[in-house]
């Protein structure tokens, strides 16, 4: 294990302490040294900070609150930026009612039924945040919790190193785990994820990143004119809850497939059972390349207006995608414009829901001497 920063800044990190870095010291071949500005403050006084990066023609602005992605910048065709990502422009807003607008997702990224699992004989009990059910890490998840943010630059790449100690029992969960996520922005403008973690007793893990994209532009209306493409013929249906029934379905025929490109749009209002009770996509694409080595192509969505595109690969074997169905246009984004159902979606690289419970979908499980590396990629176009 080589997560550093000294090992993930122990005690400090756990217990929510605002570590505070200065600057970083290399000087890029290709894109701009970070930059860090204070953000605001929690109502404890703890100061959050916002970290600017650019490469590649990308431009990216990180909170140290749950390494949100506050906003991510890409031209369209014509040269035109836009901040293709959902979010708020205070930080009052993301800790009072975010719906986990660009955030890191952990321990568990999406639901555990009933907040319950057995792990080597022993039952746990984790915080349930989500009618019956454990979502995204419980109540006061990753995306709620203060990271250690040091930036670099490496060649000619620029970036972040996000670090977060979750301590033993936080949320249920057992084991302390030593998390270390790497936010990169390359000379030609992708955006990748690296994910590590560390555990001291065998525990689940499942981190993700919760980008609400709206590729026109934030506050720009729908997302249903843009195709998707998701390299998957199977997904997993889930019940009433929201939780796998445990069945890889076939997409084919049905309005899950994404298998070829298509507008979202097309097929949203098809009164299929799984489309009336998730009020729309909310579920995870079994992806066809499996569990690689190395992070694959496994998704593109595309604005046809703007021409923006982003392709997803990632070494993970489900692809969770929501199209922003809980949205109800109560919630205002830095545009001064409300987000409404269907006005940015998620695309979160991840292992299927509920695994812990589900003996037949791929381990979860993280044991003292092993650490979790995922990663995920996102290149844009136009
Ligand atoms: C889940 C949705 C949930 C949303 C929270 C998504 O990852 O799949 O069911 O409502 O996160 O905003």
């Amino acid at each position: 294990m080589e997560l550093n920063r000294r090992t993930v800044i122990a005690g400090a990190a756990a217990a929510g302490m605002a570590a505070t870095t200065l600057g970083g010291t290399a000087h890029a071949t290709g894109g701009r040294k970070p930059v860090k500005t204070l953000f605001g403050k929690l109502a404890d006084g703890t100061k959050i900070y916002s970290w600017s990066l650019e490469n590649g023609g990308t431009r990216l602005k990180v909170l140290s609150y749950g390494g949100i992605v506050q906003s991510l910048e890409i031209p369209d065709r014509r040269g035109r930026y836009a901040n293709v990502s959902a979010g708020f422009d205070n930080i009052e807003d993301y800790v009072a009612k975010s719906p986990y607008f660009g955030a890191l997702i952990g321990r568990y990224g999406n639901r555990i039924g009933k907040g319950k699992f057995t792990l080597d004989g022993k039952n746990y009990q984790l915080s349930v945040n989500d009618g019956e059910q454990s979502l995204h890490g419980g109540a006061k998840g990753f995306d709620k919790r203060v990271w250690d943010i040091e930036p670099f630059t490496k060649g000619s790449d620029v970036g972040l190193y996000l670090y977060y100690t979750s301590v033993d029992g936080e949320m249920g969960y057992p084991g302390t785990l030593k998390t270390k996520v790497t936010y990169t922005l390359t000379r030609h403008g992708d955006w990748r994820i690296d994910y590590e973690a560390t555990t001291d007793k065998a525990t689940v893990v499942n981190l993700t990143s919760h980008v609400y994209w709206n590729l026109a532009g934030e506050g720009s209306g729908t997302i249903e004119d843009h195709e998707l493409q998701i390299a998957g013929s199977r997904y997993t249906p889930t019940d009433s809850g929201l939780i796998p029934t445990g069945e890889l379905a076939k997409v084919a025929g049905t309005p899950f497939d994404f298998t070829r490109a298509k507008a979202i749009g097309r097929d949203i209002r098809t009164s299929h059972p799984q489309l009336v009770t998730a009020k729309g996509f909310d579920h995870n694409w079994v992806l066809d390349k499996g569990i690689t080595a190395r992070p694959e192509h496994v998704a593109t969505l595309r604005d046809p207006a703007s021409g923006r595109t982003l392709k997803i690969a990632t070494n993970e074997p489900g692809l969770q995608f929501y199209s922003g169905n809980f949205l109800d246009g109560t919630l205002t984004g830095p545009s001064g414009r409300t987000y409404r159902q269907g006005d940015a979606l998620c695309l979160e690289t991840q292992h299927f829901p509920d695994s812990p419970n589900k003996p037949s979908f791929p381990s979860t499980v993280l044991r003292p001497g092993q650490t979790y590396r995922t990663s995920t990629i996102h290149t844009f176009g136009c």
